[in-house]
């Protein structure tokens, strides 16, 4: 059995849907009888991080499982759940983390919980294996609207280069780790795209397959900041403006080969995420 958590996200449902018809799979949500994805051999559960109780039920007779947590403010949600996993005797734990656990210079709250969260992976006793991605290509869905209605994107830093990668690679590479009997644990995979792109660059490449001029308006760091301020608490606001300035000094360009070796296959480049997901840019 393979539990997968974060499953109505952007991740998590990925992952769901890749395993749908290949063994039986439980998927944990926080509202009951809602189904994110439905398929052979998928049951659904009722759960929270912030309940060990119902992550202990979810966890029963589970050998490995996806661990994807986003609160950093609740730290206590990941040592729930590793309390869980091991109580229920569970193999194999894939967490996904974020690539800046590895960037020396990065302090801010969100790459410290996730620095935190993978150490106590390390010291559970658990099979682990990390997953580390760079900035999700599916954060541009953020400019959709604007795209839509003003042909307009708004965004900091235009030419700041960041080796974004698609969320079906990262999804692709869970699943091997999750299915594949041996060779993951204890792994930690650096999943990038092909190549760091601008935000400058992403607008033409939107514009280019929606045949229509696209703006690019830079936001000042102020503006960044009250844009984040208005849709999550301060302190997280503020961890992620400063991971954005990180980026604007290039610590993001990185490139790692590690989709296509693991896949046998390229990673998708952000011409591929856009192509798949036009119509929510379509006016
Ligand atoms: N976005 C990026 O660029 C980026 C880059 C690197 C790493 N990451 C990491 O990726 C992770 C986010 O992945 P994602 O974008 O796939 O997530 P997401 O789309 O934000 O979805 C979050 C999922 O977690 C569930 N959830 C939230 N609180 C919960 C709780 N208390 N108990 C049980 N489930 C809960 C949500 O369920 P509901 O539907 O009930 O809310 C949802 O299914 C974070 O750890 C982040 O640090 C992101």
């Amino acid at each position: 059995m393979i539990l997968v958590t974060g499953a109505t996200g952007t991740v998590g449902r990925l992952v769901a849907e890749r395993l749908s018809g290949t063994g039986p799979v439980r998927l944990l949500v926080r509202t009951p009888h809602r189904a994110p994805v439905r398929g052979p051999g998928i049951e659904t559960v009722g759960g929270d991080f912030d309940d060990p109780g119902s992550l202990r039920e979810a966890l029963s007779g589970v050998r490995s499982t996806l661990l994807v947590t986003t609160n950093p403010l609740a730290p206590a949600q990941d040592e729930n759940f590793v309390t869980a996993a091991r109580t229920a005797g569970v193999a194999h734990v894939v967490k996904l983390s974020a690539h800046a656990v590895a960037d020396l210079d990065a302090t801010d709250l969100v790459t410290r919980w996730q620095r935190d969260n993978e150490e106590l992976l390390r010291a559970s006793g658990l099979q682990w294996t990390f997953l580390r991605p760079r900035s999700f290509m599916s954060n541009t869905l953020s400019w959709a609207r604007s795209v839509r209605e003003e042909g307009v994107v708004r965004a900091p830093h235009g030419s700041s280069r960041n080796a974004t990668v698609d969320p079906r690679d990262i999804a692709d590479v869970a699943v091997r780790a999750l299915t594949e009997p041996a060779g993951h644990a204890g792994r930690v995979y650096a999943l990038t795209g092909p190549e760091a792109v601008t935000p400058a660059r992403q607008t033409d490449t939107l514009a280019d397959l929606l045949q229509r001029p696209l703006e690019f308006v830079e936001l000042t760091k102020d503006q960044v900041l009250r844009e984040l301020l208005r849709r999550y608490p301060a302190p997280v606001a503020h961890a992620l403006a400063e991971s954005a300035e990180r980026g604007r000094h290039g610590s993001k360009t990185q490139v790692h080969p590690t989709v296509a070796e693991l896949l046998g296959r390229p990673a998708h480049s952000y011409r591929d995420w856009a192509d798949a997901h036009l119509d929510a840019f379509r006016a």
